[in-house]
């Protein structure tokens, strides 16, 4: 018997470690340690072994099959590793059609943020530049410079919040206008973007919103400046249409108007349109001649220069540029909101 364990042993090494591939290897396998394999029939015959013989050939043939095991274990990797490079071989240096476990997802302007990027870009073409003021400001600028003294029936208008009196937050970009011209002389020509804040809350109204407030300052500035610059923004922003001016009051500019555009849905007609609610108008902002009090109050003479300022709400030019029906879905962070508007 123990001739023969050798003659299988020399056997299943060549056999084994020189298998050309997996599928071979697997029939040797079960061919020399499978369960009807020819080790565990030999292990079958231990049995009819006399016991002196018996105890030192089971102890022969466990340390074949371990041998047989590990040289299979072997040849198994050797195949694997070859099969790896054979693929490697094949393929070309860089995979690109294989995805990538993860994918970062691109983030996108917000609609608002567009618009007054935009409304900038328009503005700065016709040599406006941006000013900036605190969003925590004094009831002094947001209200008493701006014509707007304590008891006035308009500040019902512009209800804010309150730090610690006379300390609010801001409730227009207004009060830019005023600490620009107290530390610069005429001519001026800026926009003042930036957020502002009421006590409202409802579809068209938020506590926070965004404002672009638009002034020039110098001799001779007229209503007619305020229609041609007005007209060149929509345009930029809208598409050439018709501007309707309607009389208003702010205590800040005199004469004031509120600018009306024709509607874009309906253009004009009104007929059974959503967005005009029929009235062939949409309201885009404020604007009027500088009151001559707020020149009065930053040191300006009103008998020699004039100048035209105008105010207008982000939220309300992005939801008429974009058909947004509820200015809230700006600011609940919906991401199947907020991605119709990635590029
Ligand atoms: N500040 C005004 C508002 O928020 C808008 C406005 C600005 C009106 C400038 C006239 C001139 O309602």
């Amino acid at each position: 018997m123990n001739d023969s364990i050798e003659r299988i042993q020399n056997e299943a090494r060549s056999e084994i470690s020189s298998a050309p591939n997996r599928e071979e290897l697997e029939r040797l396998r079960v061919h020399y340690v499978g369960k009807k394999g020819v080790l565990t029939s030999l292990l079958h015959q231990l049995k009819d072994l006399p016991a002196d013989k018996r105890k030192a050939m089971g102890a022969l043939l466990n340390d074949v099959k371990t041998e047989f095991e590990n040289v299979l274990r072997l040849r198994q990797s050797e195949l694997s590793r070859k099969a790896i490079e054979e693929e490697l071989a094949k393929a070309p240096a860089l995979d690109l059609s294989l995805s990538g476990q993860y994918s970062s997802a691109v983030g996108s302007l917000h609609p608002v943020t567009r618009v007054m990027e935009q409304f900038i870009q328009i503005m700065k073409r016709i040599g406006f530049s941006v000013a900036t003021g605190p969003e925590v400001e004094l009831d002094y600028y947001n209200f008493e410079a701006l014509n707007t003294p304590e008891h006035h029936p308009a500040r019902d208008m512009q209800d804010t919040f309150y730090i610690e009196p006379p300390i609010l937050l801001r409730s227009h970009t207004s009060p830019v206008q005023i600490r620009t011209m107290k530390n610069k002389r005429p001519p001026l020509q800026l926009i003042a973007p930036g957020k502002v804040y009421r006590s409202d809350y409802d579809m068209t109204h938020v506590p926070m919103f965004h404002q672009i407030e638009g002034l020039m300052v110098d001799k001779h500035i007229s209503f007619a400046d305020l229609k041609g610059v007005l007209h060149y923004l929509v345009k930029g922003l809208f598409g050439a249409r018709p501007l309707r001016f309607r009389p208003s009051y702010f205590p800040f500019t005199e004469p004031s108007a509120e600018v009306d555009m024709q509607c874009i849905s309906c253009k004009g007609s009104g007929r059974d349109c959503r967005i005009c609610k029929s009235t062939g108008w949409l309201e885009i902002g404020g604007c009027g001649m500088v009151h001559p009090n707020v020149f009065r109050a930053v040191g300006y003479d009103p008998d020699e220069i004039s100048g035209f300022a105008f105010g207008m709400g982000m939220e309300r030019i992005a939801m008429l540029k974009y058909g947004i029906d509820d200015i809230r879905s700006f600011f609940e962070n919906d991401l199947r909101m907020l991605e119709q508007f990635s590029c």
